[in-house]
């Protein structure tokens, strides 16, 4: 069973082709950075306007490599949610031209979906396991108990932590995008310099919170009086990277404790999304992972950031389960995993 997986939810124009024993057959990711660099962030415009321009040759170029033609798939999945919409509307409308134009089956897929099974592509990983997502725009921990199956157990009740990462890269004038920069810089840092908060941990539930601990390093910026040196730059860097590997650890310990007390022989934690690449945090997940006896899954870095293979990879799971969508599925902007979960409170909570 082969399977065509099409993201453009971000800024990342990408097409991949998978079959069900697991192989990636190609996996083709044309990054926007460069585009939206001069403007320190993603311009939404922008970007559906590069997905609307790019996304046939990547999808020609995915075909090529994998060698298929459209007649060998079984499916054609996109991301239909949730993302920056008009990049979704380009995917979807391009998947559901394709399904209609050979007669196959289209599966719209969650983008968080895409995230949360990468784990069952790279590693094999049997359910139920706990996940911590981790990217620019989301920062969870769920149960992830099958396909279509989540509960949430812990959200962000402000900022993702990438986006802390990047913001707190535009104030120390680093490069765009944030994270590696920031993790850079702190390579050369002392952590334990400035002493920055750990914000929520300790605390019962499993949510998270970053934008307290942004100000704080705006007021360590401050306090200095003058623009950081280059020595303050690696310093604030490594003390921010510090405390948030350290509340994220914090926060996955105690979703560990939760998800152990139900599932006694769950064995896995993984670990996705764009920060989990961040050297640091997968450090402390690593050691959280030995000292509580599970196994830390963390996929590769190309396919903890968005890609294509991660949407053919979770199409081709509900497809093999029965599942495919009409082709009036409508984009969706927001959609969260866990429907059920709790509204997070605070002010630009993204899940
Ligand atoms: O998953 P992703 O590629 O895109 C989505 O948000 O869906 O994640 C991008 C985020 C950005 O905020 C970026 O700064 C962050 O992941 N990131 C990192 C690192 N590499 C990427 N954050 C910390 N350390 C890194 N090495
Ligand atoms: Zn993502």
């Amino acid at each position: 069973m082969i399977v065509l997986g099409i993201e453009t939810s971000c800024d990342e124009t990408a097409a991949a082709v998978v079959d069900d024993g697991r192989h990636v057959l190609a996996d083709v990711v044309l990054s926007q950075l460069d585009e939206h660099r001069p403007y320190g962030g993603i311009v939404p415009e922008i970007a559906a306007r590069s997905h609307l321009e790019h996304l046939d040759q990547v999808i020609a170029e995915a075909m090529r490599r994998a060698r298929v033609d459209f007649p060998d798939l079984a499916a054609v999945a996109a991301t239909g949610g949730p993302g920056l919409i008009g990049g979704v509307m380009v995917g979807v409308t391009t998947a559901k031209a394709i399904a209609a134009v050979h007669g196959k089956p289209f599966v719209a897929v969650n983008h968080l979906e895409g995230h949360a099974l990468t784990a069952r592509l790279t590693d094999g990983l049997d359910f139920p396991y706990l996940l911590l997502l981790v990217s620019g725009g989301h920062c969870q921990l769920l149960v992830v108990e099958g396909v279509g199956r989540y509960r949430r157990l812990g959200t962000t009740i402000d900022d993702a932590a990438g986006e802390a990462f990047d913001k707190v890269a535009k104030m120390l004038d680093l490069d765009y995008p944030g994270g590696p920069a920031v993790q850079r810089a702190a390579e050369a840092g002392n952590a334990a310099r400035f002493a920055l908060p750990r914000p929520m941990k300790g605390r019962r539930d499993c949510d998270f919170s970053f934008s307290g601990l942004k100000t704080a390093v705006r007021m360590a910026i401050e306090g200095l009086g003058r623009a950081p040196t280059t020595e303050e730059v690696a310093d604030l860097a490594a003390s921010f990277q510090e405390a948030v590997a350290d509340a994220v650890a914090d926060r996955c310990a105690r979703a560990l404790d939760t998800f152990r007390a139900e599932f006694p022989h769950g064995a896995a934690l993984v670990v996705a999304g764009g920060v989990a690449a961040n050297r640091r945090l997968r450090e402390r997940l690593t050691a959280l992972a030995a000292s509580q006896g599970v196994r830390l899954v963390a996929p590769p870095l190309a396919l903890c950031t968005d890609n294509g293979a991660m949407i053919a990879w979770a199409g081709l799971e509900r497809f093999r389960l029965g599942h495919s969508d009409p082709l009036d599925f409508a984009p969706r902007p927001r959609w969260p995993l866990d429907p059920a979960a709790r509204k997070a409170r605070g002010a630009g909570v993204k899940a």
